[in-house]
């Protein structure tokens, strides 16, 4: 997800203390918090940007989890969730970000340099992990706009190919210049020795444009409903023997997705209770 659960207030802590970027205040980082640095920034459009950042030593993830992430910027630092977008044997973390004009974190995020201080929870937590799947012949990644971050994870770690013989990723974006990053990995899963072992002939990538012309025009719901995902790939409809579904998108998105899934036979699974399908929100300011 790259998402926005409610802001949460830190409470100012005791120690380290730390130079507030934008006002030059002197405060606390939190124990819970990790202050790690920014080492590369991408602008995709106006509307979009991806970051890389220090990992810290004792941080442990399972590909597909999100973290709470902030800025230096105020005593009480606004958080938001963002999925981790690098896979877990990375030895950055990348995030993919959406720009929110007069967004509480976004609008300050976007502007964000190579040096800058970026304040990260200690806790990755999240629905999206292969441990909320039953073992299955295939899975399928479904996502709209920045829900593709935490399948960039997964289709970078040797676990999904472990754990499934097929990999499909779809990434459904309103423009065509919104799809790049998607497109980015899974260019990279093929090309990456350290990765393309696996991927390779495994990793299908589906990808649809709705707000403009170009060669397939289509919301991912509407390709389910009328076979053409299936057709195109090659592949059967979704059968709970065999089919896995990750679904990662806006709040409409994921209950369209989800309603879909349930049509088709296959059950919500949780961290708790592993089953065929998992969802996850991917929406912040
Ligand atoms: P559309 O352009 O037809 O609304 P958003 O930025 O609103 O989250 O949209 C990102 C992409 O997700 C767009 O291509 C959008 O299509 C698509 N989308 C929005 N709502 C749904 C939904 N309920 N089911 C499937 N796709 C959706």
């Amino acid at each position: 997800m790259n998402s926005g659960d409610p802001a949460i207030p830190t409470p100012a802590m005791p120690k380290p203390a730390m130079q507030d970027q934008a006002t030059a205040q002197t405060f606390a980082i939190p124990d819970n918090v990790y202050a790690e640095t920014v080492t590369f920034v991408r602008h995709y459009t106006d509307h979009l940007f991806r970051f890389r950042i220090t990992r810290p030593a004792s941080l442990r993830f399972r590909s597909g989890e999100f973290v709470m992430i902030g800025l230096p910027n105020a005593v009480r630092p606004v958080f938001r969730a963002y999925s981790i977008a690098s896979p877990a044997w990375d030895d950055e973390l990348e995030f993919f970000s959406i720009k929110v004009p007069g967004g509480p974190l976004t609008e300050h995020l976007q502007r964000i340099k190579v040096g800058d201080t970026i304040l990260m929870k200690k806790k990755p937590t999240g629905t999206l992990v292969l441990d909320a799947l039953v073992p299955g012949e295939r899975v399928y990644m479904l996502s709209t706009g920045t829900g593709v971050a935490p399948f960039a994870s997964l289709v970078r770690d040797p676990e999904t190919y472990d754990k499934f013989e097929q990999v499909i990723l779809t990434h459904t974006c309103r423009q065509a210049a919104e799809l790049a990053y998607g497109q980015e990995i899974v260019e990279a899963a093929a090309q990456d020795p350290l990765v393309s072992d696996f991927t390779a002939g495994r990793l299908k990538s589906w990808t649809s444009v709705t707000r403009e012309p170009w060669p397939r025009t289509k919301r991912v719901t509407r390709a389910i409903e009328d076979g053409t995902l299936f057709a195109e790939l090659g592949l059967p409809p979704f059968d709970p023997a065999t089919d896995r579904v990750m679904i990662c998108g806006s709040k409409d998105m994921i209950a369209d997705c989800k309603a879909l899934c349930l049509a088709a036979g296959l059950t919500e699974g949780s961290n708790a209770r592993p089953a065929e399908f998992v969802v996850e929100r991917a929406f912040v300011d």
